[in-house]
């Protein structure tokens, strides 16, 4: 059901924690599954140079992150925000599709981290929206 790419960074996945001091901060979460993924940001000269994460949900989930924060790595923040959730499944080779809405928040949490980034630094960023998807990190999911 699973690629070995999403099994390996399931089980071992890259990046995990936070980073203090992080320049973004984006937190999104699924209100149907209740999974809440967290991305953690450090931006020098407009490039990302780490990026942690959060997850608590579901193993494709956990493994978008992984890939996602291993893919923005290194990245001016132009090229970040450009992430699709298609890209990380490509990069995962594949997700079964049940799964595909998964991948979605790790989209979603790089762009509320790099919209935190720019509302905080006072950056703008070509293409990048407010998110919609973003969540109080205080507040549980709905029922
Ligand atoms: Fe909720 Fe995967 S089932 S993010």
């Amino acid at each position: 059901m699973y690629s070995e790419k999403v099994m390996d960074h399931f089980t071992n996945p890259r990046n995990v924690g936070e980073i203090s001091g992080a320049d973004g901060i984006g937190t999104v979460g699924n209100m149907k599954c209740g999974d809440i993924m967290k991305i953690y940001l450090k931006i020098d000269d407009g490039v990302v140079s780490d990026a942690k994460f959060k997850t608590f949900g579901c193993g494709a989930a956990v493994a978008t992150s992984s890939m996602a924060t291993e893919m923005v790595k290194g990245m001016p923040v132009d090229d970040a925000v450009k992430i699709t959730n298609k890209a990380v499944m490509e990069a995962l080779d594949g997700l079964p599709p049940i799964k595909v809405h998964c991948s979605c928040l790790a989209e979603e949490a790089v762009r509320a981290a790099l919209w935190d980034y720019s509302q905080r630094s006072h950056v703008t960023i070509d293409g990048l929206r407010e998110p919609v998807n973003d969540i109080d990190e205080h507040q549980p999911p709905e029922e």
